[in-house]
């Protein structure tokens, strides 16, 4: 079973964070999951939320914001005083962390609710510049974008991110050129999941956090788990 640290190790340290993500580099794990969007002056950052407001000392809107803005904000006070001069990092700060990592990095774009012009093209532009495109891999619940992104990028893996119980998941992914599946657990565990892992399909699946899930999870077929506690599940599957 491959483990993806969720939001970086987000048990432990401050979702999206530098201190996350370094937690997570430091672990014998497949991969990292982390979330963008698009500042006020169109940097793309790595936050989950459309606002500041649940992770930070701020509030508002992140497209509203500048990076200087966003940069002046705590991103770790919330979680504990430790960790309260973390920022929110740019996706290029991230991406730096991981450069000479062997982690894969899965980069969720959140233009679910936002469309972000531009967001896609940049991302994909730094994975270009950092040269690291075969150990991406692109998410989205936004299909629409996912599907450019597969156009305008064709080498770089894309992941279909879902909620629903889908009867014919295969036949969306390969609708929008997604390669692979990325649902919420119900899906994994049901027979339409366990059918899609039977065919072939790879599915990463969100968010596991419970030993027992995780092992009826791997008992479906799923090849991936992304988890806030990858040292847990390191244990759980060595
Ligand atoms: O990419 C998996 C997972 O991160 C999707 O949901 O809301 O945690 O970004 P969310
Ligand atoms: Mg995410």
């Amino acid at each position: 079973m491959e483990i993806f640290a969720h939001r970086g190790a987000s048990g432990s340290r401050p979702e999206n964070t530098i201190a996350a993500f370094r937690e997570a580099a430091g672990l014998p794990i497949a991969g990292v999951e982390f979330d963008v969007h698009l500042s006020g002056d169109g940097v793309p950052v790595v936050i989950h939320d459309e606002t500041v407001d649940r992770t930070t000392d701020g509030s508002g809107y992140v497209k509203d914001l500048t990076l200087e803005e966003l940069k002046q904000l705590s991103a770790g006070c919330r979680f504990s005083d430790e960790f309260s001069d973390e920022r929110i990092p740019t996706l290029r700060e991230v991406l730096e962390l991981f450069r000479d990592k062997p982690h894969r990095l899965n980069i969720e774009l959140k233009s679910d609710v936002f469309p972000y012009p531009g967001m896609r093209e940049k991302v994909i532009a730094m994975v270009r510049e950092f040269g690291i495109g075969d150990r991406i891999i692109l998410s989205s619940f936004d299909h629409v974008t996912l599907a450019a992104a597969k156009r305008e990028a064709p080498d770089i893996e894309t992941g279909m991110l879902f909620v629903e119980i889908l009867a014919d998941a295969r036949s969306a992914a390969s609708g929008i050129g997604a390669d692979a599946l990325h649902p919420a657990l119900p899906f994994s565990v049901r027979e339409p999941g366990r059918r899609a892992a039977a065919e072939g399909a790879v599915l990463r699946v969100f968010t596991v956090n419970e030993p027992e899930h995780a092992l009826m999870v791997r008992e479906a077929g799923a090849r991936a788990i992304f988890t806030d506690y990858p040292d847990r599940m390191l244990k759980l599957f060595k």
